[in-house]
């Protein structure tokens, strides 16, 4: 997503600033162009050589040093970006944004960007609280920043409180999203991800080894591109993605209950989760104790809610369901696609390298009434984004 992408990076003087040479590092690894500006204050605190080895470029920090190449500096920088983040940024570069104050090569490349600027606040809580910043952050997000919004944990001043940079990976996922084609705005996007467990008894589940990584990744791809997401979430190890309404569940007949309540009001729904397809016809109240012969447990049926999807879908709403096979891979898929009454099923193989539960790369067949395409091996955030390439075009009719 960030092959090629050029990020101008403002640095100002919180405590936090260390952690901006990770982004940095991290941006520059995936494949970004970055170009650093600093605040006068924050070379106190990290020299601009650092980010010189970083990011292979020269340093900004002073609108009227001499420019080697002969140019405007602050003007050139705001035209090169494709995005323009501040991370960590503080009171007092919000407070010369927010008001249109150009007195340093950061405040006044800022105003002569005219791409997607994002803010990452970075203070001590009484800072950040205080109405003053509270304002200027207002008015940033009224001229259309977006505001990464800072975390609750202890700050380099000792106090405990918001005001904690964001994690790294919330802020590089922000400029993802900055970056991203926006084709999916408009959309409401429905999606399941992960495993059900089915209580046996207090203690005891029967589940599947779904981790979510699927339908986790179309969470994300789908709000990259400008779509409004709700992830229905079975139990996952996962960080929740960035922009996205996610709604945790425990069981099928939970999953259910969040997906229709939702359904709706969803132009493309996505079930990605391994829901099981039987529990408990009884839960014991109280942990069953074993003794020396088996255990039969009674299983009994749960709702199939793609079916059920597929049965009452309102006009115009697009729905997407998995079938994950150990044979007979298409024509199990196929018979999917026209019971469940669906527009597309992504077929995939836990007998193939590389696709399946746990790991991070799928080989999926995307099957619908118009076509059947197979796509090679990828990551499941390319994969995801194949999936809503062919939806999108269902959907405008390409
Ligand atoms: N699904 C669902 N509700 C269920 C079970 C599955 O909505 N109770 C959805 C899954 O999210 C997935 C698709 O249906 O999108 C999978 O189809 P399904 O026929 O249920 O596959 P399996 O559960 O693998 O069942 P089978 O034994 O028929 O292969």
């Amino acid at each position: 997503m960030l092959q090629g992408k050029k990020v101008l990076f403002g640095v100002t003087s919180s405590i936090a600033c260390y952690k901006a040479a990770d982004i940095a590092r991290t941006l520059v690894k995936s494949g970004a162009e970055v170009q650093v500006i600093m605040s006068a204050n924050a070379t106190k605190l990290i020299s601009p050589m650092l980010f010189e080895h970083l990011t292979k470029k020269r340093c900004l920090t002073d609108t009227f040093a001499p420019s080697p190449e002969m140019k405007v500096e602050h003007i050139a920088a705001a035209q090169w970006a494709d995005v323009f983040i501040t991370a960590p940024a503080t009171a007092n570069i919000i407070a010369k944004f927010a008001n249109g104050i150009a007195d340093d090569m950061l405040s006044t490349t800022a105003l002569a960007c005219r791409c997607p600027r994002l803010v990452a606040p970075s203070m001590n809580t009484a800072m950040y609280e205080n109405p003053v910043t509270q304002r200027n952050l207002d008015r940033l997000r009224d001229y259309g920043y977006q505001i990464i919004e800072p975390a609750v944990g202890l700050l380099a001043c000792g106090d405990t409180g918001r005001g904690k940079l964001a994690e790294e990976a919330e802020i590089i996922e922000a400029i993802e999203q900055a970056v991203t084609d926006k084709d999916m705005y408009g959309q409401r996007v429905l999606i399941s991800a992960g495993p059900t467990q089915e209580s046996i008894d207090p203690v005891r589940f029967i589940t599947n080894h779904s981790s979510g990584k699927m339908g986790y990744a179309l969470a994300k791809a789908a709000a990259r591109r400008g779509a409004t997401v709700t992830l229905v979430s079975g139990p996952c190890n996962l960080e929740k993605p960035f922009g996205v309404e996610t709604v945790d569940v425990i069981s099928a007949a939970d999953m259910r209950e969040e997906i229709m309540i939702r359904a709706d009001m969803s132009d493309i729904i996505v079930m990605a989760a391994a829901v099981a397809d039987y529990r408990p016809a009884y839960v014991a109240n109280q942990k069953i104790k074993k003794d020396d012969g088996g255990l039969n447990i009674e299983l009994e049926r749960t709702s199939d809610i793609l079916a059920e999807l597929g049965a009452v879908r309102r006009p115009g709403q697009f729905l997407c369901g998995f079938a994950m096979e150990t044979e007979n891979l298409l024509e199990n898929a196929r018979g999917k696609l026209a019971r469940k009454n669906i527009d597309m099923i992504a077929a995939n193989s836990i007998r193939v390298a590389g696709a399946g539960f746990g790991v991070d790369t799928n080989v999926i067949t995307l099957i619908s009434a118009r076509e059947e395409a197979q796509l090679p091996l990828m990551s499941k955030d390319d994969a995801a984004n194949e999936i809503f390439d062919h939806i999108m075009n269902m959907r405008l009719g390409y």
